[in-house]
């Protein structure tokens, strides 16, 4: 089956141990992250925009500030992604194509 992909969100939320967030912090965000994207309809494979995908890792390498959550292919970088936030990030990045400057760490567009 061929579909299109508006957006991949990457998540640190495995092991850290600390180092980055409280892990139940993360994971706290994971599962709130997967809910949203079902809420919304997001991971529809059929959906006109294009599909969210969305992944667990393990470390994104910047290890402070966390959970960290990467966006691409906006090469958007958000800090402290609580469930909250990511309620937020959702609502006004994904689907309001609005990223929200204060939250983001870094950024790191695609080359073209
Ligand atoms: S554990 Fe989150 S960036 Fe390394």
């Amino acid at each position: 089956m061929s579909f299109s992909v508006s957006h991949h969100l990457l998540l640190c939320a495995t092991s850290c141990n600390g180092a980055c967030c409280d892990p139940s912090i993360g994971l706290a965000t994971w599962t709130r992250l997967k809910r949203i994207l079902k809420d919304f309809d997001l991971e529809n494979l059929e959906r006109p925009g294009g599909v969210v995908l969305r992944s667990k890792v393990d470390c994104l390498r910047i290890c402070s500030d966390g959970p960290i959550l990467l966006i691409w292919p906006d090469g958007i970088w958000y800090g402290g992604v609580t469930p909250e936030r990511v309620d937020v990030i959702v609502r006004e990045h994904l689907i309001g194509r609005t990223p929200i400057e204060k939250w983001i760490l870094r950024r790191t567009p695609q080359a073209q």
